[in-house]
């Protein structure tokens, strides 16, 4: 595959994937809350391009004694490529920044592709948020030690 270049996430980044951000990479979220995120201090978001296209993306945010993933979605297209575990290294990596000893995250106990991607990387399950999405599905929360 071609080369993945890992850069930090802009506006200009932002205002290029809007538009595309619910059909082609997930059901996101809110666009709204991750433009807000790009503004704010304490949030480090990077994206993935290919060719100069951005075919991922990928957020943190520091609450002073962790950090936490905020998000990581890859494009549907470019899914199963390993984009999603570069970004992943590359999100600890930039934890590591912040002087913390550990990363935490919380994700829907159906989302089988990440939780596989987050053990993959060595997060290790430490709890269970009950009927956390919708009321309906769990929350599992991962941490990985720095
Ligand atoms: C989860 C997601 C980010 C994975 O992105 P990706 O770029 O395809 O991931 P990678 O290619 O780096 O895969 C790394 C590992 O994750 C796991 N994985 C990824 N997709 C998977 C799938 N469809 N089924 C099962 N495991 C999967 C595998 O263990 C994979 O390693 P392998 O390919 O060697 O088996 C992507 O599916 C996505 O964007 N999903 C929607 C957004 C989302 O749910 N984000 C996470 C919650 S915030």
């Amino acid at each position: 595959m071609e080369e993945i270049i890992i850069e930090n996430m802009t506006l200009k980044d932002y205002y290029n994937i809007e538009d595309v951000l619910k059909t082609e990479f997930d059901n996101f979220w809110n666009p709204k809350i991750l433009k807000e995120e790009l503004e704010n201090k304490y949030t480090k978001y990077i994206v993935a391009k290919i060719n100069k296209k951005i075919v991922g993306f990928a957020g943190i945010k520091y609450n002073f004694s962790t950090v936490e993933i905020m998000n990581i979605v890859t494009n549907k297209n470019y899914r199963r490529k390993g984009i999603a575990t570069i970004m992943l290294n590359n999100l600890i990596e930039l934890s590591k920044e912040f002087n913390v000893s550990k990363i935490e995250l919380e994700v829907n106990e159906k989302n089988i592709s990440a939780i596989n991607l987050y053990q993959k990387k060595g997060f290790k399950q430490v709890g269970i948020r009950k009927k956390y999405y919708n009321g309906i599905f769990d929350a599992v929360l991962m941490d990985y030690f720095l």
